[in-house]
This record gives structure tokens, sequence and C-alpha cells, in this order.
């Protein structure tokens, strides 16, 4: 693996899950393969899980780790190409990448869409133009579409909850995303990624419900069966994946906001006590109730603990190819 920006960059998808369960219990099994590397994570939006686990995940891997929050103490950057630079931002990508690929062994890079402007977000210009010119190996920390540590996660967290619970690892569960309330746009990038990795992993019966005009870009979805009917999709599920997203089509709206499909402990009898997860952070008694969230079916914790493994797998990955 010379990048992770998506699902797409991975050959095993099962090989990585199961590398991530090898590290949660072998946490320093690969303590030197990072020896005298360093990585910068460069963050341009708020984080907090995904900033910790994987600056521990880079020290498992004997890797010095080195946080930029380029959005707090940075010189606020341009991405477009050939732009007058006459605005707000002050250096531009194509001088800060290549010396950030000087300093840096690995660049991770966390970046949010506008939800203004959907071409720009779709094509993933920032990150494109990170790895344009950095010259070195970019993981991505979530982009403007996508979020593929966590997706990873996710995925190692269902393997892990069907091993625990000493069903057959290979039954195929039903695991389903459902939209939830929430009061401010927020961008597509979970929900497009689980999408994505639930289908790339094909292990699963996978089902998609939301409000009508909240439909996915297909090109992540395509393969997910797709209804309004949150009650109908919610039968015998395995896993209840909650997320709001904002519009995709007519890009970065809020249409309904009906507080009906927040999940509730009423909903969750039609499931096969399904666990109940979320990537956090989450809006209590508006995405999802106090009840539920407090429920021994809520698995979120455990969730987020898994992104550190998730985020050595892909990094151990990345150290075995790595050259200069
Ligand atoms: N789930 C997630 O990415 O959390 P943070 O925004 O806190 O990193």
């Amino acid at each position: 693996m010379n990048n992770f920006i998506s699902v797409g960059d991975v050959t095993d998808i099962e090989a990585l899950i199961k590398k991530a369960l090898f590290y949660k219990s072998n946490p320093f099994a690969d303590r030197k393969l990072g020896a005298d590397k360093c990585i910068g994570l460069i963050f341009l939006n708020p984080s907090m899980r995904t900033r910790i686990s994987t600056q521990i995940a880079a020290q498992n891997l004997g890797m010095e780790p080195i946080v930029f929050n380029v959005d707090k103490e940075g010189w606020a950057l341009e991405f477009e190409e050939e732009a007058i630079m006459s605005g707000n931002t002050v250096e531009h990508v194509k001088e800060a990448a290549p010396i950030m690929g000087k300093y840096f062994d690995i660049l991770c890079i966390r970046t949010f869409p506008s939800l203004k402007n959907k071409e720009d977000d779709y094509s993933e210009l920032h990150i494109r133009q990170f790895m344009k010119y950095a010259g070195i190996p970019v993981v991505s920390l979530e982009s403007s579409t996508l979020h593929p540590l966590q997706s990873l996660t996710d995925l190692v967290t269902i393997r892990e909850e069907l091993e625990s619970g000493g069903a057959n690892p290979d039954r195929r569960p039903k695991i389903v995303l459902t939209w939830a309330p929430h009061m401010k746009p927020l961008p597509q990038c979970v929900a497009n990624s689980f999408s994505q990795w639930v289908n790339a992993w094909g292990k699963a019966e996978f089902v998609i419900t939301h409000p009508e005009d909240y439909e996915l870009d297909e090109k992540f979805t395509r393969g997910a069966e797709i209804t309004n009917n949150q009650d109908e999709a919610l039968k015998n599920a395995d896993f209840v994946y909650v997320k709001n997203w904002s519009t995709f089509k007519d890009y970065g709206k809020i249409y309904c906001n009906d507080p009906e499909w927040m999940l509730n402990l009423e909903k969750l009898k039609a499931t096969n006590s399904a666990r109940v997860m979320h990537c956090l952070p989450v809006r209590r008694n508006v995405e999802l109730s106090d009840e539920v969230l407090d429920s021994p079916g809520s698995i979120v914790s455990r969730q987020a603990g898994n992104r550190v493994w998730a985020a050595q797998a892909v990094l151990s990955e990345v150290l075995k190819n790595w050259t200069r």
C-alpha cells in the first residue's frame, strides 16, 4: 500500500481487518518497523479520535508523530491551481506539501468538504493536491467525501463483535446504515465511506435507510438495498450504524430534520438485538437517544477504541512498501 485514501487502496480487506485485531492483542509486535521515521498528522479541522488514535498507532510502530493543526497554527492554505492569492489564503499547497514531504516520511491529512462546491469536494481537491505535491505516501485522516480509517475500524468492530458473540464469524450479518437528524449540514463522508467498505467487503446484507432527498452518491452505495422506511429496514438487523448527512443532490442542504428518525429502544425491538454504532462525536438526544447510547447494545466506545488498531494496520502496510 503506497497511499490510503479509500478502500480502493486495499488489496485484501479481510487481511487488513485481521491485522488490526492482531495489533489489538499485540500492540508492540512491530515496534521496530517505523524506527527512525517521522509521520506528520496535518489537521485542517478539529478532531479527537482520529488525532489521538493515529498518534498512538504511529508510536506503537516506533514512529515519531508530529501533529500540525493548520487551521489554528498554520498559514491559510490555497489549493486551486493558478490562483491569484489576493484573498485570505497565504500559502499555496504547491509550496507547503513538498516542504512537508522533506520533513516527514509519511503524511496524514484531515480535510473537510466545503459543502458548497460539490465539484471541488467530490474531486477531492485538497487531498489530491497533497498527493500530487508531497512526494511521500499520503494517508487520509478523513477527506471531503470519505473517511477510510473510520470505515476500516467499523468493519474491525463488526468482525470482533461477530467473533466475541460466539457466532460463526462467516455468518452474513444484516447491517443497517440509518440517517439521523442533526441541526447542522454535515458531510456525507462517513456514510459514503461506510457504504463503500461494506459493499467492497461483501460479507453482509447491507441496507441503507434515509428520508426522501437524502440519497447518497450511487458510486458508493451501489450494491446496498435502499429504503425510506426505517422501521422496515431495522427488522432483524444485527448492526445499526447511525449517522447524519446533508443532501447530496441539492448539495449540502438540510431538507427534512424529522426527530422521528432518531433511534430509540422502541425501534430497536424490531432488530436482532442489534449492536448500535456511531463514528462519534454524537449529539445526544438529537442523533441518538440517551437510552440507546447508555444501553448494553451500544458499542460506540469500543468502536472508537478500535481506531488505534485500524490506523496501526494501515500504517504498517504503508511502512512495508515505503521507499524514499
Ligand atoms: N470519528 C472521528 O473521526 O472522530 P474525530 O472527528 O474526533 O476524529
